[in-house]
């Protein structure tokens, strides 16, 4: 086993001796590297004070950077990956960067916690070429708190950026490392395999591993809980868990291509589920959160999850002893985050039935604040109304039960009705029937029930009256 993690720093090949695959990218760089820009706030993906830039190569296509929380970061996931700190974009000659000359002269800083994370943010931004649109400025800065400035700065200094030609350092990249990587270090080991093979092999002979896609729940358990994992399995280097490919009614997504890797093909018809990846965490966490550990963690306020089941989706699995197998989505969720996981099996892949003309497809996500928060209700439906009259409908929802969960009182309250005031009232009331929601600070059972009937009516006016209707991107 090699005992070294490579990667490549602020343009320059380095090295990690001796220090655990397990450790945070944060307290690596805070300790052993001795760059403290990078800062610690809340140590759980929610503050921004981390924020690093995840790079590629030009060659490598896509977009050239994405921010990530380095808090959230195992070093053994940074072997082979292209990060730069904020320590890294000053130019040979000691001149700040562009987007740290247009913080400065907008007066964009105050006591300055946050800014080294808000500046790789607008890096990050700057970089990907995207324009000063105010909507996409407002995303890429929605994983940053600031206490003390105020936005309208910051969010002026991001504007001056956009499209910068001098600001992306992407092209001073190299290539980091490949091939297939383990480290034993102190109390962890970490196995970062780049085959399907190897990875089966691994979770066979170590079911009691982590095993770790992007990190954005189990990496807590590292950076905030402060434990100590004895062994780490890392699917996200394995092909065939970062495809994705569409056929005419299928989009087939590898279970550990992140979130940002996955919004290009949720539009045209998949859009309302583009919309709602959107509003899941921040930019930073859907740079590495996938669908295979929204999947794995089987939250009841997974937000991907109602939308699979309302999408009848395929979750392909895969053992080194048993082989392939698809579950159903509906055959999924056994229990309060129990799935029908056996302790050797692996998410490979999910299918996703593309929603054809005809069919009226939505996504509702209800949560305290428009981004980085958690939802209190989740709303995914997918119906065919023929002559006025539903023919099928497939409406599941997530914060209503111990998992997400299809309302079937209330699919069949809809089914063979025509499209009206009564039959969504019917349906409405059947959610009592379905559900006996969760009752937490979130939301009381009582409020969830009422705002998923409610979603319903919305529903019910989205295809009648959309004029009446204001999206959440509207208000
Ligand atoms: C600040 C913050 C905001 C968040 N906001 C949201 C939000 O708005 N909505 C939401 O739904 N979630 C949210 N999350 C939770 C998290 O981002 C998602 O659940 C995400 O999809 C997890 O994916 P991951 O790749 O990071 O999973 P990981 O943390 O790597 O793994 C999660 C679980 O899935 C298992 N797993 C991963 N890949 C596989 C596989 N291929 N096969 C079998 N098991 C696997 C792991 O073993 C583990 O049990 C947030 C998290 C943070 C920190
Ligand atoms: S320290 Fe707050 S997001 Fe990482
Ligand atoms: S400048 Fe103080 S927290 Fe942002």
């Amino acid at each position: 086993m090699p005992d070294t993690i490579a990667f490549v720093l602020n343009g320059q090949p380095v090295t990690a001796a001796g220090v655990s695959p397990a450790m945070t990218l944060l307290d690596w760089l805070r300790g052993p590297a001795r760059l403290t820009g990078t800062k610690e706030g809340c140590a759980e993906g929610d503050c921004g004070a981390c924020t690093v830039a995840l790079e590629q190569p030009p060659a490598a296509g896509g977009r050239s950077c994405e921010p990530a929380n380095a808090c959230l970061l195992m070093m053994g996931q940074v072997h082979g990956r292209a990060v730069r700190t904020v320590e890294g974009l000053r130019d040979a000659g000691g001149t700040p960067h562009p987007v740290q000359r247009a913080l400065a002269d907008g007066d964009g800083t105050q006591c300055g916690y946050c800014t080294p994370g808000i500046i790789m943010s607008m890096y990050a931004f700057a970089a990907g070429g995207e324009p000063p649109e105010a909507a996409l400025i407002h995303d890429a800065l929605a994983g940053n708190l600031c206490r003390c400035t105020g936005y309208r700065p910051i969010v002026e200094a991001m504007a001056r950026v956009a499209q910068q030609p001098d600001a992306p350092l992407a092209s001073m990249v190299e290539r980091p490392p490949a091939g297939a990587a383990a480290w034993q270090d102190g109390a962890t080991r970490f196995d970062s395999p780049t085959t399907l093979d190897a990875l089966l092999a691994l979770r066979r002979d170590f079911p009691d591993a982590w095993l770790l896609a992007g990190g954005t729940d189990l990496g807590l358990r590292v950076s905030h809980d402060r434990d100590v994992p004895a062994h780490v399995v890392h699917v996200a280097r394995v092909p065939e868990l970062q495809m994705a490919s569409v056929a005419r009614e299928r989009l087939r997504i590898g279970a550990a291509l992140t979130y940002a890797g996955l919004l290009p093909y949720l539009a045209d018809s998949l859009a309302p589920f583009g919309a709602m990846v959107r509003r899941l965490g921040s930019r930073q966490i859907r740079a590495l959160g996938t669908i295979g550990g929204n999947l794995g963690t089987a939250s009841p306020i997974g937000d991907t999850l109602p939308v699979l089941l309302a999408l009848d989706a395929t979750i392909h699995v895969r053992s080194a002893a048993r082989g392939p197998r698809a579950v159903a989505s509906d055959a999924f969720f056994l229990g309060y985050r129990r799935t029908a996981l056996a302790a050797d099996d692996i998410i490979e892949a999910i299918d996703i039935k593309v929603p054809q003309p005809g069919e009226v497809f939505h996504v509702d996500k209800v949560s305290k604040r428009r981004d980085q928060d958690i939802s209190a209700v989740l709303g995914a439906y997918r119906l065919r109304i023929e002559d006025g009259v539903v023919r099928s409908a497939r409406l599941a929802f997530g914060g209503m039960a111990a998992t997400p969960a299809r309302a079937r009182q209330a699919e069949a309250a809809l089914i063979g009705q025509p499209w009206g005031d009564g039959a969504i009232d019917r349906a409405a009331a059947a959610l009592a029937r379905d559900f006996q929601p969760l009752d937490d600070w979130r939301g009381s059972a009582a409020y969830r029930l009422a705002v998923a009937g409610n979603l319903l009516r919305r529903l019910y006016w989205r295809t009648t009256r959309p004029d009446a209707v204001l999206e959440v991107d509207q208000l």
